[in-house]
């Protein structure tokens, strides 16, 4: 199975702001869920957690608290990235209650999720919200490699939607994924960073070479590496 998105953040991309991606996620035959382009309500933390630490289904008030504990920290010091929508209104405001930090972000939740990963290099520790189910999907591949855990319910919200969603396999539309659910057995992942990012340098067009920067990680090996390449731009030559 191939899921990808040749420019996750098109409009991050458009507006030269940070972190838009090239990303690819590829497992064994029939290992990605095949997600309809619909929304997925999504919550992510990196590696390092007790398994269930965060569950989609209590609030995020719970949510954060539970994060904090197993963090050994305040809830005030804890961030979350949301994206900035109208849609997270009451998100927003009750984490902002919670007294936690939040990093709202105007697209691109496949690096918002990758990004609790790094906590220390990206100041995010969780994410929550509602973005792409297709990015959901590729956002768990990016965690199995990396460890961390992450749950998404699709939002099916109309007959439409559900019909398609079942003639995608969807026999549930209730159901909450698990990161294994969305991608399971040996998963590779990788990123190039378009625009400069948190994580990865954007691409950079220097006299007659282009320069990019990838990660590349494996599941069943938890190998990552990071690739700086400089591409010959041979129209120049
Ligand atoms: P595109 O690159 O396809 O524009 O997606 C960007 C993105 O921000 C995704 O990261 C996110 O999952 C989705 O759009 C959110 O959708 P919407 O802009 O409708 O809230």
């Amino acid at each position: 199975d191939i899921a990808l998105d040749p420019l996750e953040g098109t409009t991050i991309c458009a507006k030269n702001q940070p972190n838009s991606l090239a990303v690819i996620a590829i497992a064994e035959r029939g290992k990605l869920r095949y997600a309809p382009d619909v929304y997925m309500n999504k919550i992510a933390i990196g590696p390092g957690y007790p398994k269930g630490v965060v569950d989609i289904d209590a609030s995020p008030t719970e949510n954060l608290n539970a994060v904090a504990k197993a963090k050994g920290c305040k809830v005030s010091e804890i961030s979350t990235c949301i994206m900035d929508r109208s849609r997270h209104a009451d998100l927003i405001a009750e984490v902002r209650a919670a007294g936690a930090a939040i990093r709202l972000i105007g697209d691109g939740d496949v690096a918002g999720i990758i990004h609790t990963t790094e906590p220390d290099e990206t100041g995010i520790d969780l994410y929550m919200g509602i973005g792409g189910a297709p990015e959901g999907v590729l956002a768990a591949a990016a965690l199995r490699c990396t460890g961390g855990q992450m749950q998404g319910r699709l939002i099916l919200d109309t007959d439409e939607k559900r019909e398609r969603a079942a003639r995608m396999g969807v026999d549930n539309p209730e159901k909450a994924y698990t990161m294994e659910e969305m991608a399971s057995g040996d998963v590779l992942f990788a990123a190039t960073g378009v625009t400069d990012g948190n994580m990865l340098k954007g691409v950079k067009f220097k006299d007659g070479i282009i320069e990019t920067h990838t990660v590349v990680m494996r599941s069943s090996t938890g190998t990552v590496r990071w690739i700086d390449a400089g591409h010959a731009d041979t129209s120049k030559f």
